[in-house]
């Protein structure tokens, strides 16, 4: 066999492609090896705010805490019922990708779409918060949608009337720190505490407005847009408003005229 001659054009060229090859190898590697690590602290990112918006305090072992108090369930969006999947669906649930795949998802019609998103799951997930007694005491759905430079993710609690709002978070968003940034302003989420989605007759009302009525009919449902980034109010108003009022809608249904017991 020829001796190599590292220092000619051609040996110099075998050298680069080697080491880019051990170097793509141990790239690839780590990523392999760290994909279980990376996928056990994206649970626990949700299980987190999934307990915040629960109004419990994490113990030390986050998943114990929220084993503790948090039942999930799948949600058929078709018919709004829930389904007998494992109950440990939990933050691992990926709805965002099963909304991409054509055997997972539901195309959502284009006057409808005002997420923006196009799909969604054919399932998701409901949060059901349990006291020490076991009676559920909030009920968190998740939602999406896009606002001004990304898709935004948050979590919505309702009070078990699936009507006053409880809490509001968001664990994923790219939006601008200081200006759509600030819908996770606590200041901010705080204004949504108590409103209504829906007026006594069920039409959908909750509405993120420029400037809200803080003294009519319309205080029970109205929240301050955020100065300097009414883009992003608008898209997480047009968020909320897609998944409250027409893809939990069944589900909404379902659940105010039956009484249900969840396990
Ligand atoms: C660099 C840059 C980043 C911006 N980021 C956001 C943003 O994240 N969300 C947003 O709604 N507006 C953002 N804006 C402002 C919007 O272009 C737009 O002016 C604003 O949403 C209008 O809100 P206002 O009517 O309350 O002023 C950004 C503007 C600049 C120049």
């Amino acid at each position: 066999m020829p001796k190599l001659n590292k220092d000619s054009v051609f040996g110099t060229f075998v050298i680069i492609i080697a080491f880019c090859l051990v170097c793509s190898v141990l790239v690839s590697s780590a990523v392999v090896m760290l994909d279980p690590f990376k996928a056990a602290a994206i649970t626990t990112d949700r299980q987190l705010s999934i307990l915040k918006v629960a109004g419990v305090t994490p113990g030390k072992n986050v998943s114990d805490t929220y084993n503790k108090y948090i039942t999930a369930r799948l949600i058929d969006m078709k018919t709004g019922m829930l389904t007998d999947d494992a109950s440990d669906v939990a933050g691992a649930y990926n709805f965002a990708s099963l909304a991409k795949q054509p055997d997972t998802s539901i195309a959502i019609p284009a006057d409808k779409d005002y997420a923006g998103i196009r799909t969604m799951a054919q399932k998701m997930p409901v949060f059901y918060v349990k006291d020490d007694a076991g009676n559920t005491t909030r009920i968190i759905l998740p939602f999406y949608g896009q606002a001004l430079w990304s898709t935004a993710y948050g979590y919505l609690a309702l009070d078990p009337d699936l009507n006053h709002i409880v809490a509001i978070t968001f664990y994923s968003h790219g939006e601008t720190p200081g200006l759509g940034g600030e819908i996770d302003n606590p200041r901010w989420q705080a204004l949504w505490v108590g409103k209504r989605l829906f007026n006594d007759n069920g039409e959908y009302r909750f509405l993120i407005a420029k400037t809200p009525d803080k003294v009519g009919e319309g205080k029970d449902y109205e929240v301050d847009s955020l100065s300097g980034a009414t883009l992003t109010a608008r898209g997480v108003d047009n968020a909320v408003r897609f998944w409250m009022d027409y893809a939990y809608k069944a589900f909404f249904d379902n659940n105010r005229t039956t009484t249900e017991e969840i396990n």
